[in-house]
């Protein structure tokens, strides 16, 4: 059954449209059928990031309209055959986005796709509880830094409240996936720990993806940071992120737990 996900967080920069490109990207290279949705109207950022800018034609908002069918306005991945994006519009006014329309999109994505990712815009404002409206699950793209997590609470706040789920008495899904970790900052205590930051938010941790330069690279060629460099760390997280979506067990080892360990070995190979 296809699942719906939106990728949000409330502040903006945090990495959600990466976050979006990279599990998509990851998801679609083990077969299921994605399509990765841009909810950011008049921002329009999935579209460069996936490298697909030069072959938008239709948009999210054509079809919910009516003005074009799905199958004119998905664009088809040149590298993976199983994903697909819809991009936003860069020029409409956001009010163009309806409800309505927005679920009608939903419903003819959930017939032909098995994950259907929507890349909220920033804020808590329509565009971000449209994206969230009609999801199944939630990811909670987060940064360890307070203005990040404030905002996170925010949005989990709307998440069990503002959408269809919430409103129909189910409990709706949700993933932390804290990203831009900088271990040696984490250290200095110049960012928040990952204990730190769930403690504040209490849900499940998807994954964490470390700060690397590969995300700037990636979406400097308009690729996915999961399909570009295989050893890169980011890619790693996101590749294991994805793995841990679709439901397997992949063990997740926290910077600090890896340290202390660390330190444990060391302790014994010295003594
Ligand atoms: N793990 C990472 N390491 C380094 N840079 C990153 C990482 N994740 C994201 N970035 C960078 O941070 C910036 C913001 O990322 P992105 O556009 O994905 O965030 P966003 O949450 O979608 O932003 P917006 O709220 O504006 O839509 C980009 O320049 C991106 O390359
Ligand atoms: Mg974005």
């Amino acid at each position: 059954m296809a699942k719906v996900v939106v990728v949000t967080s409330g502040k903006g920069g945090v990495g959600k449209t990466t976050t979006t490109a990279a599990l998509g990207a990851a998801l679609a290279q083990t077969g299921d059928k994605v399509a990765v949705v841009d909810f950011d109207v008049g921002l329009r950022n999935l579209d460069l990031v996936m490298g697909a800018e030069r072959r938008v034609v239709f948009d999210l908002i054509n079809v919910a309209r009516g003005e074009a069918n799905l199958s004119q306005a998905l664009i088809r991945d040149r590298r993976v055959d199983s994903l697909y994006l819809l991009a936003a519009s860069q020029t409409r006014d956001k009010d163009a986005l309806t409800e309505e329309g927005v679920a009608a999109v939903i419903l003819q994505l959930r017939e032909r796709f098995d994950w259907i990712i929507c890349d909220s815009p920033a804020g808590i404002e329509r565009g971000a509880t449209l994206a969230m409206r009609f999801a199944d699950l939630a990811i909670v793209v987060t940064n360890p830094e307070v203005s990040s997590v404030r905002d996170s609470d925010r949005i989990i706040g709307l998440l069990d409240s503002k959408t269809v789920k919430a409103e129909r008495g189910e409990r709706m899904e949700k993933f932390l996936l804290l990203t831009r970790y900088d271990a040696a900052r984490a250290a200095r205590g110049d960012m928040l720990s990952v204990e730190d930051v769930l403690d504040i938010l209490s849900i499940p941790l998807l994954g964490i993806v470390p700060e690397s330069r590969d995300v700037l690279r990636a979406s400097n060629i308009g690729a996915p940071v999961s399909i570009g460099n295989l050893a890169s760390p980011a890619a790693i997280a996101y590749i294991d992120a994805a793995r841990r979506l679709g439901g397997v067990p992949v063990p997740l080892v926290r910077p600090e737990e890896r340290k202390s360990l660390f330190g444990r070995f060391f302790t014994r190979r010295a003594a």
